[in-house]
C-alpha cells in the first residue's frame, strides 16, 4: 500500500474510541491546497451521539477555515474497504462536488469511487435555491390572504 492519504486514515483510526462497536474507522480528508485533516470515530453511551470518523475530519476542517476537497481517505479496522455511510456521504456532498475521489482501504489494494456514484442525485444547496426561486415566482404580485404568518 503507497497511497499517503490512506496512511493517514490508519494513523487516525489508532485514536478511535470504540467501547461499543469496537469497529475503528478513521478518515483522511484532503484540502484543496494540499493541507490534510483527520478523524476517528467517537462512540457514546447512548449510541445516537456516536460521531464518524469522516464527520469529524470535515468537521475539522471547515472549522479551520477550509471548504474545498479533492479526496478523502477511509479505513477501518479490519481493513474491509468500509465506505463513508449515508449520513456521511450527505455530509461530505454539503461542501464536496459530485467528483470528490474516495478510497477505501482493502488492504492491498484501494477501492475508489467518486461522491457522485455512492450517492446520485440527493439533496445540494442548488435544489433549495431553485425551490426559493420557484416559490418567489409564485407568490410574486399574489393578494395577501390575511394568512400571512400564521401557522
Ligand atoms: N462509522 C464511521 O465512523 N463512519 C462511517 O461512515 C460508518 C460507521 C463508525 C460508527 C460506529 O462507531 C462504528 O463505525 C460502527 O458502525
Ligand atoms: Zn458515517
Amino acid at each position: 500500500m503507497d497511497d499517503p492519504l490512506i496512511e493517514r486514515a490508519r494513523e487516525a483510526l489508532r485514536e478511535a474510541y470504540v467501547p461499543y462497536s469496537e469497529y475503528r474507522v478513521g478518515a483522511a480528508l484532503r484540502t484543496a491546497d494540499g493541507t490534510v485533516f483527520t478523524g476517528c470515530n467517537i462512540e457514546n453511551a447512548n449510541y445516537s451521539n456516536s460521531l464518524h470518523a469522516e464527520e469529524v475530519a470535515i468537521g475539522t476542517a471547515v472549522a479551520a477555515g477550509h471548504r474545498e476537497f479533492d479526496r478523502l481517505a477511509v479505513s477501518s479496522g479490519v481493513r474491509d474497504g468500509v465506505t463513508p455511510c449515508g449520513m456521511c456521504r450527505q455530509t461530505l456532498r454539503e461542501f464536496c462536488d459530485d467528483d470528490l475521489t474516495i478510497v477505501c482501504d482493502l488492504g492491498e489494494e484501494v477501492a475508489t469511487y467518486t461522491l457522485g456514484e455512492l450517492l446520485p442525485e440527493t439533496i445540494t444547496e442548488a435544489t433549495l435555491s431553485a425551490a426559493d426561486r420557484e416559490n418567489a415566482e409564485s407568490t410574486r404580485g399574489a393578494e395577501p390572504t390575511g394568512d400571512e404568518g400564521s401557522t
